[in-house]
């Protein structure tokens, strides 16, 4: 059983506690859907202010919704579209203090307020988003970003063939 441990110290320190969580979660496991559906639970009991964590997949034409928490999503998003949409077609991370003001962001919980967005690339691949929204103004600083796209490569990284 895996015992999720409380976050301590400074932030760049409780990120590098919960990168080494989300590697334990996924050592030696390359299956997308298992590793998607952990690392979403993982960060979403983990961290404060959320209500959507979770994954969309390029199907080859579009993203679909995957393993997530929180309520039900929309389920497809044009590539360029929305903040999701948008961070696919950028590749890179679209960091929302309030989606309100972003043109054309794609409301699917009205709770939310504010969003990250991390292109997931495998070289020039694109396998998809990892999106997290809150329910809080401004709720993503440069740490959790960093915080985030590190365990978004690491989630990549699983995916390889040992
Ligand atoms: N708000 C996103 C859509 C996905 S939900 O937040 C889960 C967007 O604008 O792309």
């Amino acid at each position: 059983m895996f015992a999720q441990s409380t976050l301590s110290g400074s932030k760049a320190e409780q990120y590098a506690q919960l990168l080494e969580q989300a590697r334990g979660l996924m050592h030696g496991e390359h299956d997308r859907t298992a590793n998607a559906a952990n690392l979403s639970s993982l960060v979403f009991h983990a961290l404060p202010d959320l209500n959507w964590v979770g994954f969309y997949f390029f199907d080859g034409k579009e993203l679909v919704v995957g393993p997530f928490q929180g309520h039900p999503a929309c389920v497809r998003i044009a590539i360029g579209r929305g903040v999701c949409g948008t961070a696919a077609a950028t590749r890179q991370t679209q960091r929302v203090p309030d989606v309100d003001a972003f043109p054309g962001h794609i409301p699917c919980d009205s709770a939310s307020r504010s969003e990250l967005v991390v292109p997931l690339y495998a070289g020039d691949t694109l396998v998809g988003v990892f999106d997290l929204d809150s329910p809080v103004l401004d709720r993503f600083d440069a740490d959790d970003q960093a915080g985030l796209e590190a365990i978004a490569a690491a989630f990549i990284q699983s995916l390889q063939p040992a």
